[in-house]
């Protein structure tokens, strides 16, 4: 039997690769004989992925509700895939931070765009009654998004704004990570305790959000650029691409998010209480926030007015109601 020499050449080469890591390249073909051709449904393993919305109730609204939130998480993930490139390249150019940097703001973009199949696509009469057996669980247990937060920026400047002039990048990691902004949410203003939400979020990761903190100590994407030569730091799509990203993340996400809080948890003038049990009117808005993950990118009065606008807006419509 004839082998074809562009056959030949490519077994020539196996053979070298197998014996190079002490393999026997005959069971290897073997394997390849008996192996099965790979299908689109094995691959992205689509079986699996549709087997994992286990909804709670039997309210049909509760389907999307889960969906969406995977749907983020998975965006949440592709996110954190870039943020690692950016923070483990060896030589950072501009161009790659900016390329990396434009994938995240596509992927956030998409998730703002998209933040409407919570907002509108949803009835709230179901969903006031599905949220009541997912209780104490919330988004706010997002562990992807704390981590986002983690790798962009050093927690001297995720500490909740009004004590974060208290504490500077010489204050330790643990004592800045007790003074992070978000563990403020999750105390209830009735009893001033950490409400069940924070304290089984903190215990099943705060192991893992000092590792990374501890990881990326003066490496976060912050630092990457700040040490990054001055040519490079003025980069334009550069700023833009950072700006963006600082602004898809702390205003517009959080805004659109907290549109979703509007339409379904205020009545009148009432608050109905979030499912983590914070008061989130005064805990979501990005004007009370006030983080910025890149605050030397932004001028003072940028600073003072952050996402301030939209908020205004917000209360005079709903209040209009
Ligand atoms: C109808 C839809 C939604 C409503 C009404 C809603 C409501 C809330 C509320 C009230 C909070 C404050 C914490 C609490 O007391 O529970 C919160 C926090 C949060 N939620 Fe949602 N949420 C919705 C959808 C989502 C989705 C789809 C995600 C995506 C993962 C998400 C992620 C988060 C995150 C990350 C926080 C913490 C925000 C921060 O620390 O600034 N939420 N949500």
């Amino acid at each position: 039997m004839e082998i074809k020499p562009e056959i030949a050449e490519r077994i020539i080469k196996l053979e070298e690769k197998f014996k190079n890591s002490g393999q026997d390249m005959g069971s290897y073909l073997d394997g390849l004989l008996y192996d099965r051709y790979l299908s689109y449904w094995d691959y992205i393993e689509v079986d699996t992925l549709l087997s994992l919305q286990k909804t709670n109730t039997h309210f049909p609204d509760e389907m999307i509700f889960i969906t969406y939130h995977q749907i983020t998480e998975l965006y949440f993930k592709l996110i954190i895939h870039e943020q690692k490139q950016i923070i483990e390249s060896a030589t950072l150019t501009a161009s790659f931070f900016t390329e990396k940097l434009n994938r995240i703001n596509r992927y956030f973009r998409i998730l703002i765009d998209s933040f409407d199949v919570m907002i509108k696509g949803m009835e709230r009469e179901q969903f006031l009654k599905f949220r009541m057996a997912l209780l104490p669980a919330s988004g706010f247990q997002s562990a992807q998004f704390r981590m986002i937060e983690l790798y962009s920026t050093p927690l001297e400047n995720l500490v909740s704004a009004e004590i974060r002039n208290d504490f500077s990048e010489k204050t330790s990691i643990d004592e800045l990570y007790e003074n992070i902004y978000w563990k403020k949410g999750g105390i209830d203003l009735e009893t001033g305790e950490k409400t069940l939400t924070l304290k089984q979020f903190e215990k099943r990761y705060t192991p893992r959000f000092l590792r990374i903190a501890n990881a990326v100590y003066e490496n976060t994407i912050y630092h990457r650029y700040l040490k990054m030569h001055e040519d490079d730091r003025n980069d334009k799509d550069l700023v833009k691409a950072m700006r963006n990203l600082d602004v898809n993340v702390n205003i517009n996400w959080l805004l659109m998010h907290m549109g979703a809080a509007y339409r379904y948890l205020s009545k009148d003038k009432e608050t109905v209480k979030a499912t983590g049990g914070t008061n989130w009117k005064k805990f979501l808005p990005p004007s009370f926030q006030r983080i910025s993950f890149f605050p030397d990118l932004w001028s003072k009065e940028e600073k003072e007015n952050w996402g301030k606008q939209w908020v205004n807006h917000t209360f005079n419509t709903e209040n209009k109601k």
